[in-house]
């Protein structure tokens, strides 16, 4: 297991990029739980965030890519509307133990 980060640096609701050797990820903590996601849009393959560390929507519910406007839930990934509907972010195991999140290798 890998620590990427503490868990008290994402708020809640809120989202963080994470680099991991050569990887681009991000996190995002919703309802006391961190969810961790391979920071690729299945539409292009581009990154998602529309400002550092900004992954989530207007109603901080959803994750949003900024290109196409793309909406994930949270916690599965699964893309809801935008045009790669019903195709899924990819998900990477993840961890909390005693306040640091850890990346499960
Ligand atoms: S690149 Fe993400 S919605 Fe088009």
């Amino acid at each position: 297991m890998t620590p990427i980060c503490m868990f008290d640096e994402i708020s809640d609701p809120g989202s963080k990029a994470i680099r991991h050797d050569d990887q681009s990820l991000f996190a995002v903590r919703w309802r006391d739980q961190v969810y961790l996601y391979r920071n690729r849009c299945p539409h292009r393959g581009i990154e998602l965030q529309w400002q550092p560390d900004q992954f989530l929507d207007d109603s901080q519910s959803l994750i949003q890519c900024a290109t196409h406007g793309a909406l994930f839930l949270i916690e599965s990934g699964e893309c809801v509307s935008g045009p790669c509907a019903g195709d899924k972010l990819e998900s990477v195991a993840c961890s909390v133990a005693e306040g640091t999140v850890y990346l499960e290798e």
